[in-house]
């Protein structure tokens, strides 16, 4: 038996009003995670990736289905469960190194704030503040302010920071996007030994091709919907030894079939489904080609 998700996602469903417009930003999302996962998400721009970020980290409020992280249902939360929730379980890096840290406290003080506001005392936060930045590889910058620190050091400081008040889930969105691959190396790996480390679940929004290739779940959004899937299974010393693809089947039995594959075949509109003893075949409509 499985212990149940950590992370469970059920047509969940977020629709943003601007003026008199409704945009549909999430359409019904099918996820879990398992406890201590590392996973990225991937997609185009609009896919969804963020809004479904925020509504993790307790920044958005969910329309409609079902969301729930450990023993919190997000969909349910009161207003001062949600300012916990935020304080104590979750943890985010944005891509814009600004948003991450204060710019007018030194990488120490950005540490050790998340710390404070959760009342620990000031001996104990400057140690697990210190021993933090060590872990990032950054114990020679304590005393610097932001805007004496590279990007990717400025990212490394924020992922101690989310890592403050040991989270038990890690959200980063596009932490390296604005740096370059040498930086977004360390990012990834300051974020992989935590996860390593310290067991936290992490999800990943990113672009970046080879941080995608070294998660070993990438899930693919597609216009506001969960559509992919691709795992990477590993033997025991450490190396790939599969990589399987998969489409996400919601709950009444929808499934997206990959673009690339669509177009090769020329399937639209309509496709033709045969059910053989273990598998279902899909084929072009022949009256349409
Ligand atoms: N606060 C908001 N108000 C109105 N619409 C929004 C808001 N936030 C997002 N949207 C819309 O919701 C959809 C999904 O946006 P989202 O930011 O989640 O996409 P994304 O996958 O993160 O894209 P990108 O890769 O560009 O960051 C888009 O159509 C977007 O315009
Ligand atoms: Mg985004």
């Amino acid at each position: 038996m499985s212990a149940r998700p950590f992370i469970i996602c059920e047509n969940l469903v977020k629709i943003y009003k601007v003026a008199d417009l409704e945009v549909v930003a999430l359409q019904g999302v099918d996820l879990t995670v398992q406890r201590g996962e590392m996973l990225a998400l991937v997609g185009p721009s609009g896919s969804g990736k963020s809004t479904l970020m925020n509504i993790l980290g307790g920044l958005d409020t969910p329309t409609a289905g079902r969301v729930s992280v450990g023993d919190y249902n997000l969909l349910e939360m009161t207003r001062r469960e949600r300012v916990l929730y935020r304080r104590r379980e979750v943890g985010f890096v944005w891509q814009q190194t600004a948003r991450n840290l204060l710019p007018y406290l030194s990488a120490q003080e950005n540490v050790e704030l998340p710390m404070a506001l959760n009342g620990m005392p000031a001996q104990q936060r400057r140690q697990r503040a210190q021993m933090l930045l060590e872990q990032v590889g950054l114990s020679g910058r304590l005393r610097h302010r932001p805007d004496r620190l590279s990007g990717g050091e400025q990212q490394r400081v924020a992922i101690a920071v989310a890592m403050a008040n040991q989270p038990r889930l890690l959200l980063a969105d596009e932490p390296t996007g604005e740096v370059d691959s040498e930086a977004a190396e360390q990012i990834f790996s300051a974020l992989r030994a935590f996860n390593r480390e310290a067991g936290v679940t992490i999800i990943i929004v990113t672009h970046d091709v080879s941080i995608a290739s070294r998660v070993d779940r990438v899930i693919g959004m597609r216009d506001g919907r969960t559509s992919t899937e691709i795992v990477r299974r590993r033997d025991s010393a450490g190396q790939i030894a599969s990589v399987d693809e998969y489409a996400i089947v919601d709950r009444i039995g929808r499934l997206q079939l990959p673009q690339a594959y669509l177009e090769q075949l020329g399937i639209a509109e309509r496709a033709r489904l045969k059910l053989r003893e273990d598998h279902i075949a899909v084929y072009p409509d022949a009256q349409n080609s």
